[in-house]
């Protein structure tokens, strides 16, 4: 019997120093309270019609999510001027809805 499996891609990371093997998320999105969200990981960003974002090889990025960074989609700080709020607590969504 087959099943789907709908975890998100893992990556194992091994300890060579240790015999500890962690599995983690390929991607890791932290939503920073009163602030940006932090991507890192394996990732790209794109626009609508597919341009990526050159990163310069930044591995790590904060994405604006106050909306008002002269420099969209990437934060820049201005939230901290703009005292935006927001303590992001993670919480369960509800079920999908059926289409
Ligand atoms: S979240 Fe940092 S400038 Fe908007």
């Amino acid at each position: 019997m087959h099943h789907l499996n709908k975890t998100p891609p893992l990556v194992n990371r091994i300890h060579y120093n240790c015999t500890k093997i962690t599995t983690m998320a390929a991607t890791k999105i932290t939503i920073n309270a009163n602030g940006s969200i932090k991507v890192e990981g394996d990732f790209e960003i794109t626009d609508r019609s597919g341009g990526v974002y050159d990163l310069a090889g930044r591995e790590v990025i904060g994405l604006c999510r106050c909306g008002q960074s002269k420099n969209k989609p990437f934060c820049d700080g201005s939230h901290n001027a703009a005292a935006f709020q927001h303590d992001a607590v993670a919480f369960a969504l509800p079920p999908k809805k059926q289409a």
